[in-house]
């Protein structure tokens, strides 16, 4: 009779329970990249820092290298909570119609981390967040990748190399035409599809920061890359707003915490990551790693900082000059 009380009593505590004390909240977090990436790593360890603080309360399952969702997919998934947590590059929030984050595409914008650090990290990253909220988004953070390099079969030192070259973007209005200021043929694709488009001639060439040309292993299909430094790729760690909002407070905190940390893991690693997959590629001996002499780099950026100007419509006047303004950058 004893037992068959506290049986009873044990059942109804266990309905009484909310069913987020009963079960982990399942995380589902998806990115394009492979794991020995910046990204790829900070996610796992935002992963076991979360997990850790909620006390088994969370659990985030990272789905790396487009297994979940591609580009062109991921954003919509988001937005429907078929997924939760995104790190897209921040050249990929044009098709949902905030184009202002396209002014990281900008060539030559960013000298360095340091300048791309105080954008970021500034009032000008605030507001872009801001602006995703009422496409049923939040954004958590801004984690670096790096700078980017170029690539094709042939050598590519100036600009006049790049013509007729069909060169894969990311999906964005300004890479678009930083590859046509070049005489080039911009080819949107999705990450996932790089690598065969690039082995069976689709296109042409890329760009990319040194850790994704690695990982993807397109030295095995590019013969040579070019250090333009021209452009920056990073990212904006995102999550559906409903949901984030709908967590425990104290679940969230925690959360905010551990993202807090693995940004500063994610910013740090960063740079090194992308300096040792240069020296992986050199390594390979199958790409050959051009640096281009200052003639060469000065003729680049005198082709492509029209960008700049043909993007105000787009990027907004206002975004491309507060950026200028945090960065010092003179046009
Ligand atoms: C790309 O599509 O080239 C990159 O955005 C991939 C990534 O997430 O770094």
């Amino acid at each position: 009779m004893r037992f068959a009380n506290l049986a009873i009593a044990a059942l109804t505590l266990a309905f009484a329970l909310p069913a987020y004390a009963q079960q982990p909240t399942i995380i589902k977090f998806s990115h394009v990249v492979a794991l020995d990436t910046p990204k790829g790593k900070a996610a796992e360890y935002f992963k076991k820092l979360a997990e850790e603080r909620t006390k088994g309360r969370v659990k985030v399952e990272v789905y790396p290298n487009s297994q979940l969702f591609k580009d062109g997919e991921e954003m919509e998934a988001l937005q429907l909570g078929s997924v939760h947590m995104l790190a897209p590059s921040l050249a990929k929030f044009g098709p949902l119609g905030v184009r202002e984050f396209e002014v990281f595409d900008l060539p030559y914008i960013f000298d360095d981390y340091n300048e791309l650090h105080k954008v970021t990290q500034g009032p000008v990253g605030a507001a872009l967040f801001k602006k995703l909220e009422s496409k049923g988004i939040v954004g958590l953070a801004y984690w670096d990748n790096g700078f980017k390099v170029m690539s094709a079969n042939k050598s590519i030192r100036v600009p006049a190399d790049y013509k007729g070259l069909k060169m894969r973007i990311q999906s964005s209005k300004v890479l678009g035409d930083e590859i046509k200021a070049l005489g080039g043929i911009p080819q949107v694709m999705s990450f996932s599809e790089v690598y065969q488009s690039l082995q069976t001639g689709v296109v042409d060439g890329t760009e990319n920061p040194p850790s994704n040309f690695y990982t993807q292993k397109m030295q095995e299909v590019q013969k040579y890359l070019a250090l333009t430094d021209h452009g920056y790729l990073g990212y904006a760690v995102i999550a559906n707003k409903k949901f984030w909002d709908g967590l425990p407070a104290d679940i969230r905190t925690a959360l905010e915490g551990a993202m807090k940390d693995a940004t500063k893991f994610a910013n740090d690693i960063a740079k090194k990551e992308n300096d040792d997959a240069l020296e992986a590629v050199r390594k390979t001996g199958k790409t050959q790693i051009l640096t281009l002499t200052a003639d060469e780099k000065a003729a680049m950026k005198k082709a492509l900082i029209v960008v700049h100007k043909d993007n105000e419509g787009r990027v907004g006047k206002d975004t491309i000059a507060e950026v200028y303004r945090e960065t010092g950058f003179k046009p």
